[in-house]
């Protein structure tokens, strides 16, 4: 636990040796964002993960290693395996004093996982880590050390916004609209590119535009005080066209198809919890 690298106007955030204990998707995503941002240097990584290992060592220059070596030489360990994985993965391996395990996996409480006597802190971020516009929410109760919560909320903050949220129930809900859905917005932008495509526009064009659209829209959307409906009626017309495809989306139950989607999303995490 020797280096320590100065982030913004901040003391420096020392985190030692990484170790990642399995990294597809998430844990990808967030190597990416602190390898990109140089707040690792790629030899003081290990990854401990069967499949992405060896390409992650070729590719970035950090050391595959087992999990067993992740436990034993890393100060700093992210839990990136699936739900169904992640309590047997931890009840195989013996944590150091002085570790910090940072949980990122959906619907397992914090007291399902046990790590002593390394500490825990649960978070959920999403994949847009990768390119440090994640959003993370980070679990911060009295049964978490402060000075851990300051460090992860450091950590996080190099790869996007970060909230702490005191209640662990909330995080159903977190999981369901900021780690899921960006999958529902890749569907959205899948299906706007078609209408595109469809309005004559050429592939490449109607992909560029969606993503501007995006874009944009997150940006108003983001200013102090914006409100997404009022946005929506400044750029709707008396018998224009937007009003035209707004009517086609009300008939389609846009909305409520959205607002299910999210809901299951945060059952799901639920029964994830049960199981
Ligand atoms: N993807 C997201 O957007 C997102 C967002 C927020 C939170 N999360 C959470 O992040 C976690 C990982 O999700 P993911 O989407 O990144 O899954 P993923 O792409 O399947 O990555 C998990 C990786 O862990 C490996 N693994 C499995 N068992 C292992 C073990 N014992 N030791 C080391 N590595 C092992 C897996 O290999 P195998 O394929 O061989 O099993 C796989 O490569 C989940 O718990 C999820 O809830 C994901």
């Amino acid at each position: 636990m020797s280096d320590s690298l100065e982030t913004g106007t901040m003391v420096p955030l020392a985190l030692g040796t990484v170790g990642f204990l399995g990294c597809g998707q998430l844990g990808g995503a967030l190597l990416g964002g602190w390898l990109d941002a140089g707040l690792v240097e790629p030899e003081r990584v290990l990854v401990a993960d069967p499949v992405t290992a060896q390409a992650l060592a070729a590719r970035r220059g950090v050391r595959p290693a087992t999990p067993g070596e992740v436990a034993s030489e890393a100060d700093t360990i992210i839990l990136a395996v699936k739900p169904a994985q992640a309590a047997r993965l931890l009840a195989s391996l013996s944590f150091q004093l002085g570790q910090v395990l940072i949980s990122t996996v959906a619907g397992t409480p914090r007291a399902r996982l046990v790590a002593s006597p390394a500490r825990l802190v649960r978070v959920m971020p999403n994949t847009a880590c990768r390119v440090g516009r994640g959003f993370t929410a980070v679990l911060a109760t009295p049964d978490e050390m402060p000075e851990d919560i300051a460090r992860v909320v450091r950590l996080f903050e190099v790869v996007g916004e970060v909230t702490t949220i005191p209640d662990e129930a909330l995080f159903h809900g977190v999981t369901a609209l900021s780690a899921s859905g960006p999958a529902f917005l890749f569907a959205a932008m899948e299906a706007l590119a078609d209408g595109g495509v469809a309005a004559g526009l050429p592939r490449d064009l109607a992909r560029r535009l969606v993503v501007h659209t995006f874009a944009g829209a997150a940006a108003l959307a983001g200013v102090p005080g914006a409100v997404p409906s009022t946005l929506k009626d400044e750029v709707t017309s008396p018998a224009g066209t937007t009003i035209r495809g707004l009517q086609v989306l009300e008939s389609r139950a846009f909305r409520g198809a959205l607002l299910d989607a999210v809901a299951a999303a945060a059952d799901r995490s639920r029964e994830l919890e049960r199981t």
